[in-house]
């Protein structure tokens, strides 16, 4: 099985891969690539094939060609060529693979053209084109890049969440071949390299999918806890899990309020990647992500309508364990921590009640005014706990606004940073990895709205810019650290399958993070 991939504008497409090469191809090997040549051209014609990104066309080949049929995938236009167009690209290949490739062990060889695909960006802004870039995917990439999408793109288009299905409808692998048109610059072994990364970053994206997608009757605090163990393990990290008792001992006095109404305990989680020689002494990129493993809302409850997605409100803590195993495995030069506050956010006798004066681990005192917004308690005692490492970033991740959603849908996630240079930073990791972000503001009078007449702050500042309001709570926390906060509200889970992307729980902020501990000094 063949995979031609195609500009937009491409008159003619290359063929000579599919045939053995050069020196080994035989006369009559010759003349049937000619005749391959004139047959495909007389097919993309006649089904006017342009190469636009996302068209797809199954050929059926005649006898006497190596493969019974080749697809071909347009790219869109070179000129906007970028790997996150061949991640697309190479998950829709593996979707639209054959009914009897699918679901047997076999291979399928993908042509890229290493020459073609780094040289014919031009999606540079143009001079004098101020104002937001509607083409945020970063110019300057290599071949390894390509490589690393393709290998992304290819696995997560295979991705399917079957765990919870009576007969397991897991399908078989399909290994991917990778053939090159022109020879790379890059060497065998950097590619071979690349490859690697890219598998582990989707294994990485799979696993915060799976934790996503699993029902909370299943994945409570302390099984989340026990998945963590053994995904550190199988990685190479350290891991600490503090149960009830330890929060507690630590004064987590908003974790606890959170998780006061569940029968399931909260766990607090601290993962470890530590570099391989002499750079110890480092600052570590600290990763923060919110576990809410089941969000009712609590007393303030939500309406029955989607809550069932509420499952999904660990998916911010789900993508930074993921990222962290990502990272051991690639074993980048910066040390990194994750820290996940877990809770399941329920009612009881027990639980919180909207009024309720909480104390924080920072000492702040939380004027609880509604329950619903639990995410913004337990990352507040997270980020304060952060402050033991003396971290040279702070990021947390988490679903923390329907705000949030409202503002920005599945596409790009909202960021705020207290310091310009950390949206920076975070900004090229967007662009690097292909996952969007937009920056929204932390003006100071949003601050007003969660001034609290009871306590030091309250826990919503009601309905107007909900997501900004959320932030500035965890910015109240996070003063004095170079603090980046992430809303995934939106992005985390989606309703359609589009790309790589399954419905359900997507992983997003997996690569972003990766990326951002790839390429820190
Ligand atoms: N987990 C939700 C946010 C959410 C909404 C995530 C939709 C994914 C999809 C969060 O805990 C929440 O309930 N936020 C409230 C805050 C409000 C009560 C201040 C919200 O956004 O309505
Ligand atoms: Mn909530
Ligand atoms: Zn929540």
């Amino acid at each position: 099985m063949h995979i031609l991939l195609s500009f937009e504008g491409d008159k003619e497409l290359d063929l000579s891969g599919v045939l053995p090469r050069g020196s080994k191809r035989s006369a009559p090997d010759q003349k049937r690539l000619s005749a391959l040549n004139k047959f495909v051209k007389r097919v993309l014609k006649s089904e006017s094939f342009k190469g636009r990104s996302g068209e797809v066309l199954k050929i059926h080949l005649p006898d006497g060609f190596p493969s019974e049929s080749l697809i071909v995938l347009g790219l869109g236009p070179g000129a906007s060529f970028h790997p996150e167009v061949a991640r697309i690209a190479a998950a829709t290949a593996r979707r639209r693979l054959p009914g009897a490739l699918r679901g047997k062990k076999s291979s399928v060889l993908l042509h890229l053209d290493p020459e073609r695909m780094t040289s014919a960006w031009s999606g540079r802004k143009k001079k004098g084109d101020a104002g937001p870039s509607r083409q945020p995917i970063r110019a300057d990439f290599d071949f390894g890049d390509v490589v690393q999408a393709v290998t992304e793109g290819w696995n997560l288009g295979g991705y399917a969440f079957v765990e919870y299905r009576s007969k397991s409808k897991r399908a078989a692998s399909t290994d991917l071949l990778l053939g090159f048109l022109s020879t790379p610059k890059a060497s065998a072994a950097s590619l071979k390299e690349s490859v690697k990364r890219g598998e582990a970053v989707a294994e990485a994206v799979a696993f915060a999918r799976d934790l996503g997608n699993t029902p909370a009757n299943v994945l409570n605090p302390a099984a989340l806890a026990a998945r963590a163990r053994s995904w550190a393990k199988q990685c190479g990290l350290q891991c600490q899990v503090l149960d009830d008792k330890a929060i507690r001992r630590e004064r987590m006095g908003a974790l606890i309020s959170v998780a006061k109404g569940s029968d399931s305990p909260p766990r607090f989680l601290v993962l470890k990647y530590t570099p391989t020689g002499g750079r110890r002494g480092k600052k570590p990129l600290i990763l923060v992500g919110k576990a809410v493993t089941f969000d009712s809302g609590g007393l303030s409850i939500k309406p029955a309508r989607g809550m069932e997605d509420m499952k999904m409100d660990m998916a911010g803590g789900a993508s930074v364990l993921a990222a962290l195993g990502a990272i051991a495995r690639i074993r980048p030069s910066t040390p990194v921590i994750g820290i996940i506050p877990c809770a399941e956010n329920m009612i009881s006798g027990g639980a919180t009640r909207p009024g309720d004066v909480v104390e924080s681990r920072a000492g702040l005192m939380i004027e609880v005014v509604n329950t619903d917004a639990e995410g913004r308690m337990i990352l507040a005692d997270a980020l304060d706990y952060s402050r033991r490492f003396n971290p040279r970033l702070v990021v947390d991740v988490a679903t923390l606004t329907g705000a949030c959603v409202v503002a920005l849908g599945d596409v790009a996630s909202g960021m705020f940073a207290n310091d310009p240079e950390v949206a920076a930073e975070l900004s090229r990791a967007s662009e690097a990895s292909g996952e969007l972000l937009w920056e929204l503001p932390l003006y100071e009078p949003y601050f007003g709205q969660i001034r609290s007449n009871t306590g030091d702050i309250k826990n919503s500042g009601g309905r107007g810019a909900g997501a900004i309001t959320a932030a500035a709570f965890l910015a109240r926390f996070a003063e004095g650290l170079p603090w980046c906060h992430l809303d995934v509200a939106g992005t985390a889970w989606t309703g359609k399958e589009v790309g790589y992307k399954n419905r359900g729980a997507t992983g997003f902020g997996v690569r972003l993070l990766v990326q951002l501990a790839l390429q820190a000094r």
